[in-house]
């Protein structure tokens, strides 16, 4: 009887939230915004033969290098950033290697992990969930193979100190230290310049989150000329579809569309954080596109009521260090104003009843 390889059998499956999705969905961290009318202008406009030819990844690698400030050759351009990362996972991490993260963070560091039947090793973050620095810098040994910290990380919001990252690429020489920078835009700092003086240091970034461009997926890894060749050979050659391949040039050319998308994100995340405050409910201050907020023992009601007013949110009780949380992305002004007044609405319904 056919058999999936072990650690593929016992890996619990991802549950998408996208199935169910009615109303303004805040739990995934979209952009509200959309996406640049240049985008969407590039898209109307490819041609029959933009579609039936096989994508050229290399010039999207070239764009996005001069940009970035990089070389090409420092550059792979990926199936969104999910990509980038199953693809340095499965480049460094051998049956029974070691990963190492820090609970709560992106989800699809320990399904990537477990897929490969790495040995998971999870950090937690302290009480307040900031990155435990000393915990990474004690556990780290030779057989540690990746170590993956998302910054600004999700479901956070949190951003660590530029130093402390660089300390744990330092202590790790002989393990790939993955940045995930899925939500640089909305933060403002990288460790895009640290890639020159550590050859071990890989830096992500995603067209999903900012440029709202997640439907068609694009996403960057960066690292040492060295390290993304090997990288290359195991990624699919057309692993980025024409339509993204074709939109990259119009989405880098309209940084104005960026730049105001991120300044309302800002503002949003402000108008939240304000009014969990006025309601006594701790949040943590975001350097991201969502706000992570402790409602209590009611979170669960709390998600049901803002459903029942039409709006999606994501309940993280289960994550480590998260009991009684709730996740909100940011939406746009004028959606704004209504969850704002949902929020409102919602814990008054709980603590009433
Ligand atoms: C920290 C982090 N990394 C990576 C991703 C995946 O991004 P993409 O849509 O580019 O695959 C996400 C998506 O939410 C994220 O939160």
């Amino acid at each position: 009887m056919l058999k999936p390889r072990e650690s593929i059998a016992s890996l619990t499956p991802y549950r998408s939230p996208i199935l169910n999705r009615a109303g303004l969905a805040l739990d995934l961290n979209e952009s509200m915004a959309g996406c640049s009318p240049r985008v969407l202008a590039r898209l109307r406009s490819l041609s029959p033969q933009d579609v039936s030819r096989y994508p050229k990844r290399e010039t999207g690698e070239r764009l996005v290098a001069d940009f970035l400030g990089l070389v090409p050759e420092q550059v792979l351009l990926t199936n969104g950033m999910d990509e980038a990362l199953a693809l340095v996972f499965s480049t460094y991490l051998g049956s029974g290697d070691e990963l190492l993260f820090a609970d709560p963070t992106f989800v699809m560091y320990s399904i990537l992990g477990n897929a490969l039947g790495a040995k998971v090793v999870r950090l937690h973050s302290g009480a307040d969930l900031s990155l435990p620095v000393a915990d990474f810098l004690t556990r780290i040994s030779p057989r540690m193979r990746v170590i993956a910290i998302a910054n600004p990380n999700n479901p956070t919001g949190l951003a660590a100190r530029h130093d402390d990252l660089l300390k744990i690429a330092e202590a790790a020489p002989d393990a790939a230290v993955v940045i995930d920078e899925a939500y640089f835009d909305f933060y403002g700092e990288t460790l895009l310049p640290d890639l020159a003086r550590h050859p071990n240091l890989f830096v992500g970034r995603t067209f999903s989150k900012a440029y709202g461009l997640a439907g068609l997926r694009l996403g960057v890894l960066t690292g040492a000329a060295e390290q993304i060749g090997y990288l290359r050979r195991c990624s699919l050659p057309f692993n980025v579809n024409s339509a993204a391949l074709a939109c990259l040039e119009a989405a880098l050319a309209d940084q104005a569309f960026v730049s105001e998308h991120v300044a309302q994100v800002k503002q949003g995340r402000t108008q939240l954080a304000q009014l969990f405050r006025e309601l006594g409910l701790h949040c943590w201050p975001s350097q991201t596109n969502f706000v992570l907020v402790r409602v209590g023992e009611t979170v669960k009601a709390f998600v049901e009521s803002m459903q029942r007013r039409g709006i999606l949110i994501r309940n993280f009780s289960s994550a480590h260090g998260c009991a009684g949380c709730a996740r909100i992305t940011v939406a746009t002004p004028i959606q704004m104003v209504g969850v704002l007044q949902a929020i409102r609405e919602s814990i008054a319904e709980i603590q009433d009843a």
